[in-house]
């Protein structure tokens, strides 16, 4: 495990876009593994600048994302294809026949599940997977649990995960109970993983998730044994680690 200190969320952003960047510069057709939520949106940020300057480019990168909203069609502002439309796709050079996230739509889980995982058969390993840390220490939408869940699956998601959530809806109401996940093997199985992690609301869980036991109960503990695991973080949320 590697840890990259940043200064501040702005900081962290530029040194995650930096990792990416030169996997995209070394690899032109690799596969990028994309997370949603407020952690990722200055790495994307940074990203789309670089290809702004004419120093990235993404007409060969295929994207898995990790998660959707089951029941939630693209067209939902709130939904996992929404963010990456507007925050990634619709501004880069990259071909949307090459991006793929779980079909919100699909209402039988077993279906859902089952064909998102033969898009990652299909397209094989990310070559990195990017990653947010939930305050239970959920990694896409796996939550804790007695075992690691494996591939995709469907998930109930946890009271503490619609809370966290409901700063994005109108009311906690509209917050979906349930979403299609992909599983830790499928997450384990990039060939690096890249946790951006920022603020201090996020120092007591990596704590748990580094510096303790490798438990289900945390899902990102797993990533300890991760042979390419980098962590990206600014110091409030390093704050704990260190000790
Ligand atoms: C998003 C995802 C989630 C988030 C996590 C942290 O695709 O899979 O695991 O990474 O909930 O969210 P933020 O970054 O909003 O704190």
């Amino acid at each position: 495990m590697r840890i990259i200190r940043a200064k501040d969320y702005e900081d962290m952003s530029r040194k995650a876009a930096n990792v990416i960047s030169a996997v995209m510069t070394r690899k032109p057709d690799c596969v990028l593994g994309l997370a949603t939520g407020s952690s990722p949106v200055g790495t994307y940020e940074n990203l789309v600048r670089r290809y702004e300057k004419g120093d990235l480019d993404f007409s060969q990168v295929t994207t898995v994302n990790l998660d959707e909203y089951k029941g939630l069609d693209r067209e939902n502002p709130q939904s996992y294809y929404y963010f990456m439309r507007e925050h990634l796709f619709s501004k880069v050079n990259i071909d949307p026949q090459r991006t793929f996230l779980p079909d919100g739509t699909e209402p039988d889980s077993e279906k859902a599940c089952g064909g998102y995982n033969e898009i990652l058969h299909r397209v094989g390993r990310a070559d990195l997977q990017l990653l947010g840390i939930g305050h239970d220490g959920h990694i896409g939408f796996n939550e804790p649990a007695d075992t690691f869940a494996k591939e995709t699956h469907c998930v109930n998601l946890t009271d503490m995960t619609i809370e966290a959530n409901a700063r994005f809806f109108s009311s906690r109401e509209e917050v979906p109970t349930q979403a299609y996940t992909m599983g830790i093997q499928t997450i384990m199985s990039a060939a690096t993983v890249l946790m951006v992690a920022s603020g201090a609301d996020k120092a007591k869980i990596l704590r748990e998730a580094f510096s303790g036991p490798v438990t289900p109960q945390v899902p990102a503990s797993i990533l300890q044994f991760h042979p390419d695991f980098i962590l990206v973080a600014d110091e409030a949320a390093l704050a704990e680690i260190d000790k």
